[in-house]
């Protein structure tokens, strides 16, 4: 049995479907060549059949990626199969993942089919895939909860009817490493036609088991592992990219086997990915997480400085966390700092370097010490965050706990067609001050869902992150931005919000005016 276990990523299908983590075509883009970069072998981009904004993605993603096998997912139907195969036509190489739930609870109370019919369904569902491709997925969804027999039975058919891989997901984050693994073992070694195909898991952390739970698949023999990066996804998400990969990367004295993830890009992507959607990783987060490798206590620090296999069972550069952490200061150029960028794992254009540099000289005049923590959040600010059409020209606000006045936000943005407008706010908050200014001069009044702020960098100037979630009648956005002040950081991130709405308007009336 062949040493490689393929990394199959599925942070742009299962992990952008849960709340609070969907992404703009642009952004999944963005991600997309991330993961390539990591050396993912595949790459889960969306779910075709789900919305023409989803196919976008797929089509754009299978057009750029060429490093990455692109998938896309469908339920065994025509309409879901048919837009796949469109979806990922562009594709280097391209692969659909067609699905159908085999266990007694969603056959009675979802599906409402015989297992008869689920079968005749999965062959014809893997033989019209085939048609598009020869790189064909086939998932049993809840396949944890399916009896033995009849699972047998369902991905026996799928194998004949041309499936290259099996996946066998927990849908629902039920099993346990000793089940799981006993299921693997049977599958790969009792099944018809099990020695052509590669076995894959799919695993939900609903009790706190993915990763444990997919390495012990591998353990039983599965050669392909579903994951997502901070393990975002369905519910409590689906088992961590990161985690799993440097599990086996960390213990190869105990499994043996190897992944095509260039590790040293890990920290750069989920940092990415926490930027992109507007959620932070905890602090305790294993392999991402800020305090993965600080030794705050005194005998670890005093262990470390000894020898640091003593508390460290990796190197904070094997996944891109690097300890050479002061870096520039005002009178470092642009070679340098591109330098610095492409060190944390963002390789810049040149009109990134520009918006970046500028940001980082003000930056490097308000303070000292420039870390890469500082450099990286201007990164995502320059990068990641919008770039107008509106950009703050200048913000003020007081607040205090004065019962005969309330906080104040005096703000002025500037319009990229040469407007300067301006607004004065009170509200109960000076945050709340600034954001309903922000909306009276743009026209949008946007609800606020959610408003966090972590500082990325330690000290009095440190620099803050700010994420937003609002929503508008029908859409839900986030956004972010960052500051060495947090209430400038928050005012940032709202405006970005608006500025992509913004964008978003003048593109679509570009191309209603082209048809
Ligand atoms: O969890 C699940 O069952 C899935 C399938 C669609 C593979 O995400
Ligand atoms: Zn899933």
């Amino acid at each position: 049995m062949t040493k490689h276990v393929k990394i199959f990523d599925t942070t742009l299908r299962d992990g952008e479907q849960a709340p609070g983590f969907s992404m703009t075509s642009g952004q999944k883009l963005r991600l997309a060549k991330t993961l390539e970069s990591l050396g993912v072998d595949i790459i889960e981009a969306g779910f075709a059949a789900a919305s023409p904004g989803d196919f976008d993605a797929i089509h754009t993603i299978a057009a750029e990626i060429k490093g990455s096998t692109i998938c896309s997912l469908a339920r065994c139907n025509d309409g879901d199969i048919r837009a796949s195969g469109e979806a990922i036509k562009p594709a280097k190489s391209g692969r659909i993942h067609t699905f159908i739930a085999t266990s007694p609870l969603h056959r009675e109370y979802k599906l409402k089919m015989s297992k008869d019919e689920i079968v005749r369904r999965a062959v014809a569902g893997v033989e019209l895939a085939r048609t598009y491709t020869d790189d064909v997925e086939f998932s049993c969804e809840d396949a944890i909860r399916t009896e033995r027999d009849y699972l047998q039975r369902v991905v026996e058919a799928a194998i004949k009817a041309g499936a290259s891989t099996i996946n066998i997901p927990d849908t629902v984050g039920y099993t346990t490493p000793e089940e799981i693994q006993d299921l693997f073992s049977f599958l790969t070694t009792q099944i018809e036609g099990a020695n052509g195909v590669t076995f894959s898991a799919h695993c939900h952390d609903d009790l706190g088991l993915a990763v444990a739970n997919s390495l012990a698949a591998v353990r039983g023999g599965a050669r392909q592992v579903e994951c997502a990066m901070n393990g975002i996804g369905e519910r409590a998400g689906n088992c961590a990219t990161e985690e799993v990969v440097m599990a086996i990367n960390t213990r190869k004295d105990f499994y043996g086997l190897t992944t095509g993830i260039k590790t040293e890009g890990i920290y750069a992507a989920s940092k990415l990915l926490a930027s992109i959607t507007g959620n932070p990783v905890p602090r305790n987060k294993a392999i991402v997480g800020k305090n993965a490798f600080a030794h705050e206590s005194g005998i670890h620090q005093h262990g470390v400085l000894a020898n640091r296999e003593t508390y460290e069972i990796m190197k904070p550069e094997d996944v891109g966390v690097s300890t050479d952490n002061l870096v520039l200061g005002k009178h470092s150029g642009r070679a340098a700092l591109k330098n610095r960028a492409s060190k944390l794992g963002f390789e810049l254009s040149d009109n990134q370097l520009q918006s970046v540099f500028v940001a980082f000289k003000e930056l490097a005049d308000e303070k000292k010490e420039v870390f890469d923590a500082d450099i990286e959040a201007l990164i995502m600010g320059e990068t990641v965050g919008s770039q107008g059409p509106w950009e703050i020209d200048s913000l003020y606000v007081s607040a205090g706990s004065d019962e005969n006045r309330h906080p104040q936000a005096s703000v002025k943005l500037k319009h990229e067609d040469g407007r300067t407008l301006a607004a004065i706010n009170e509200a109960a908050g000076p945050v709340n001050a600034v954001f309903m200014a922000i909306s009276d001069i743009t026209g949008h009044p946007l609800h606020l869902d959610s408003f966090s702020v972590q500082s990325v960098t330690e000290g009095k100037d440190a620099m803050a992150e700010a994420a937003v979630q609002v929503s508008t009648e029908f859409e839900s956005y986030h956004g972010r931005g960052a500051s060495t002040d947090t209430v400038l950081a928050g005012a940032k991130a709202y405006l970005d919000v608006i500025n992509r709405i913004e964008r978003r308007a003048v593109r679509q009336k570009k191309i209603a005016a082209q048809h």
